[in-house]
């Protein structure tokens, strides 16, 4: 059912003012006050509570079209959030629902309805854990390992970013299928965590360690699955031990995409020819048919207690420009959210 409108919000925005060259910085964004529209047939009136911080964030401010359309200068900068309805002119949606959707790095968002998703309540799951676990990032971790990487009892899984938020799910899903899970943090906090509380075999911190060693010592057996988020020295790093019939699963290369100018490809590219290796890159939104089948099995293992996840909770929308750059210098343990308002009720 529908619910009227109950009348303008002040919403406070951070617009993109310019692209930014290498690391965004604050002064690329500026901070805005504007009345929200008054909302017509088909659209809904959004109070935002969180705001999903993602390295794609910095894809997005490129004067390109990537997977979705270039983001026009002036315009409020695009994220994935949660949020309240407090006023509905389309049916289906109504004040008072949880919601998830394109809400942007704003306190309300007011348009279109189209793309967002009711989020269901439940007992002793945080909202928040619908941008980790039994969101896009556990999906991202469960169809890169599961579907492109298809591990197998006895293999070795090596997982980059590994204390971050999909590499953290991703090495604990490769336990359950029965992997060796070797994973590469850039903190003895991170290589610490991965191993005592979730489980990996081993941790190598690959700002400290020569890396090709490090993997040689903590992969005896070679390589068997590579899930790589990061690119560049880390990726070329695990290449020189892939082993036969290795998979390289593409989820992210986030090293790259604060680099002004054009990135070196790898140097041990040659492995795959010899070791008839698979890179197979994928997209999260390539699998939303079958999301519900993830957030299933998400859900039983969470519960069985084989899948944890951390949130890194920032407060303030204020802070969004500052706390991305978290997720390129490592200052992020988990899902990096920030909380904008109040959830109600609380
Ligand atoms: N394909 C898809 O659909 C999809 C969906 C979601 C995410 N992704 C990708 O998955 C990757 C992880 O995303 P996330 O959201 O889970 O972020 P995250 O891992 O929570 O945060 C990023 C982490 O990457 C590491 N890092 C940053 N720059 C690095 C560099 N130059 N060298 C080595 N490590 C670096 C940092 O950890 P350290 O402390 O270890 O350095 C940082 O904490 C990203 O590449 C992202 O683009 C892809």
């Amino acid at each position: 059912m529908a619910t009227p409108v109950s009348g303008p919000k002040t919403s406070s925005q951070w617009r993109l003012r310019a692209r930014p060259q290498g690391r965004a910085r604050e002064s690329d964004f500026e901070w805005v006050e504007e009345a929200t529209p008054e909302l017509v047939e088909g659209q809904i009136l959004v109070r935002i509570l969180y705001l999903s911080l993602d390295p794609t964030n910095r894809i997005w401010m490129e004067p390109v079209d990537s997977y979705l359309p270039m983001l026009p200068l002036g315009a409020v900068m695009r994220g994935v959030t949660i949020g309240v309805v407090e006023a509905s002119r389309q049916r289906g949606f109504a004040a008072g629902d949880i919601v998830q959707g394109l809400g942007g790095w704003q306190s309300y968002y007011a348009g279109d309805a189209a793309g967002w998703s009711k989020l269901p309540r439940i007992p002793g799951v945080p909202l928040t854990a619908f941008f980790g676990a039994m969101g896009h990032i556990g999906f991202s971790a469960y169809f890169g390992l599961m579907d492109i990487g298809q591990p197998k009892a006895g293999e070795t899984l090596v997982v980059s970013a590994a204390g971050g938020a999909v590499g953290s799910l991703a090495g604990q899903m490769g336990k359950i299928a029965g992997c060796r899970v070797v994973g590469i943090t850039g903190s003895d906090e991170k290589c610490e965590w991965i191993q005592r509380d979730l489980g990996f075999d081993a941790a190598v911190n690959y700002k400290k360690e020569n890396l090709s060693e490090a993997l040689e010592r903590a992969c005896p057996k070679g390589i068997d699955i590579d899930f790589e988020n990061v690119g560049g020295a880390v990726m070329d790093a695990v290449l020189g031990c892939l082993n036969l019939g290795a998979r390289v699963v593409l989820c992210g290369l986030i090293s790259q995409y604060n680099a002004a100018g054009p990135v070196a490809g790898p140097s041990n590219f040659i492995h795959i020819l010899g070791r008839r290796a698979r890179v197979q890159g994928f997209l999260v939104t390539d699998f939303s048919s079958r999301f519900g089948e993830a957030t299933a099995q998400i859900v039983q293992w969470m519960q069985q207690g084989t899948l944890k996840y951390r949130i890194d909770l920032v407060d303030g929308l204020h802070e969004a420009p500052k706390a991305l750059n978290r997720l390129f210098d490592g200052g992020n343990t988990g899902k990096l959210v920030v909380k904008v308002s109040d959830e109600p009720g609380k």
